[in-house]
């Protein structure tokens, strides 16, 4: 058994410690607004905070990931109330299809806790998520909003 804190709940889960995180998050802590799209830390689907830290858990062994804070797409809005980011997102109509915006606002989050107001620069340089819908666009013009919000 390896035990997780995921949203705040610790949960013991009866995997393989070298299981991708991903793969606990959503099969068997159920949590599936964690998307799967490469496999190999390339496109961001996959995206969750560990400790604070923006990771691709398709990347990352469950092992790795024991004793520390695991935040997901479903453990940002506290008390029903979104974040800034996902306010953002719905005003700026960022999400196409969606598949890569669970992992594309959990790592705009990750952005602004260490750059509130970061430049055009710094978000080519954070924020290298796939979109194959294209919205990257609004996905800078909803970061600029979210960090004057
Ligand atoms: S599924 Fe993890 S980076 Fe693509
Ligand atoms: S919104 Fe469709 S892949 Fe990004």
């Amino acid at each position: 058994m390896i035990r997780l804190t995921i949203n705040g709940k610790t949960m013991a889960l009866d995997v393989d410690p070298n299981t991708p995180l991903l793969w606990a998050i959503r099969e068997q802590a159920g949590l599936t607004g964690t998307k799967y799209g490469c496999g190999v830390a390339q496109c961001g689907a996959c995206t969750v905070h560990v400790d604070g830290q923006a990771m691709r858990s398709c990347a990352l062994p469950v092992s790795a990931a024991v004793g520390k804070k695991i935040t997901t797409i479903e453990g940002l809005a506290q008390g029903g109330k979104l974040t800034r980011v996902q306010q953002a997102w719905i005003a700026n109509e960022v999400p196409q299809c969606g598949y890569c915006q669970s992992g594309m606002i959990m790592a705009v989050e990750a952005l602004l806790k260490q750059k509130p107001n970061p430049t055009d620069a710094d978000i080519n340089a954070a924020i290298t998520n796939i979109c194959r819908c294209g919205t990257f666009q609004q996905v800078r013009e909803a970061i600029h909003a979210a960090a004057k919000a």
